[in-house]
């Protein structure tokens, strides 16, 4: 029995990236999966998932920033599963501006997807939690707003914050109804938003970026998502059951060192 079996898990932003890799887990773990994206490789993620991991996996093509349609992937949920355990909401945006040039169209895209989207898939979730008597959701927070920031990630640190309030008070309402909240707060991964991110930072050599991040972090490497996942699956299972409230870094050290220059290495 693995730590996942029996539980039915929906993941947010699943298709490509850190919910790729989150899905990736939590199949080698037994999960159930809902998957849900608004990109087109949503349904090949899925297929490689069923094909590598003999687990059974819908697929929801919905915009998490649309209430309604997350209600809907609840439910599709439910009606193929009999049941929703855990809610990893993973999905995000991230765009970089000087922050006087930041429009307002661009300040909205972050709030619509980073925080009401969150917000959506959280209600969504427990609504169904409540009805069943309890579950567990995993929110994607960043070390970026609540420890560190970079110049240009004015919307994208202020919605990623708000995520440790939203924990908290999440966890604290529903904490004697069997329903845990907790996020993860990561450095970085290579992922399609950081490779993006790279070419908004530095568009003639966006690699010298990536190289730029590994050497910052002690380990001296970005995270594979899927050590973010296996973090995830901690948080979705049963072997973190006293665990509500939380936000765990998860970062190769990246937000340690106080200086640069001081020390012996
Ligand atoms: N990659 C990192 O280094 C890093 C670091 C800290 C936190 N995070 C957080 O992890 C999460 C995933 O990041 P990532 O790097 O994998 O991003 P990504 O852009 O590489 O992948 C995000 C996935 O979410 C989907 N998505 C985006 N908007 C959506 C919407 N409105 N509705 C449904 N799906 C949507 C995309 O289609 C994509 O498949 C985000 O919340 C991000 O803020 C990432």
């Amino acid at each position: 029995m693995t730590k996942l079996e029996g539980k039915v898990a929906l993941i947010t932003g699943a298709a490509l990236g850190l919910g790729r890799g989150i899905a990736q887990v939590y199949a080698k773990y037994g999960a159930k999966l809902c998957l849900v994206d608004l990109a087109p490789q949503l349904e090949t993620t899925a297929q490689e998932l069923r094909q590598e991991f003999g687990v059974e996996v819908i697929t929801v093509t919905a915009d998490v920033a649309d209430a309604s349609m997350m209600e809907e992937a609840v439910a599709k949920t439910v009606a193929q599963f009999g049941q929703l355990n855990i809610v990893c909401s993973n999905a995000g945006v991230c765009r970089l501006a000087p922050f006087e040039n930041f429009d307002a169209a661009m300040r909205d895209f972050h709030i619509d997807v980073n925080i009401k989207g969150v917000w959506n898939t959280c209600q969504a979730g427990i609504k169904q939690f409540l009805e069943q008597g309890g579950g567990t959701i995993v929110i994607a927070s960043s070390v970026t707003g609540d420890l560190v920031a970079d110049a240009g990630e004015a919307a994208y640190a202020m919605t990623k914050a708000a995520m440790v309030g939203l924990t908290k008070a999440l966890a604290v309402e529903y904490a004697d109804r069997n329903i845990r909240v907790n996020c993860t707060q990561l450095g970085y991964a290579r992922t399609p938003m950081v490779e993006k991110m790279a070419q908004e930072s530095n568009p003639e050599d966006p690699e010298s970026v990536i190289t730029g991040i590994a050497q910052s972090v002690p380990m001296k490497r970005l995270a594979d998502p899927k050590e973010v996942g296996e973090l995830f699956a901690f948080l979705g299972s049963d072997e973190s059951s006293y665990l509500t409230g939380t936000q765990i870094v998860i970062d190769g050290g990246s937000t340690l060192p106080e200086t640069i220059g001081m020390g012996t290495n």
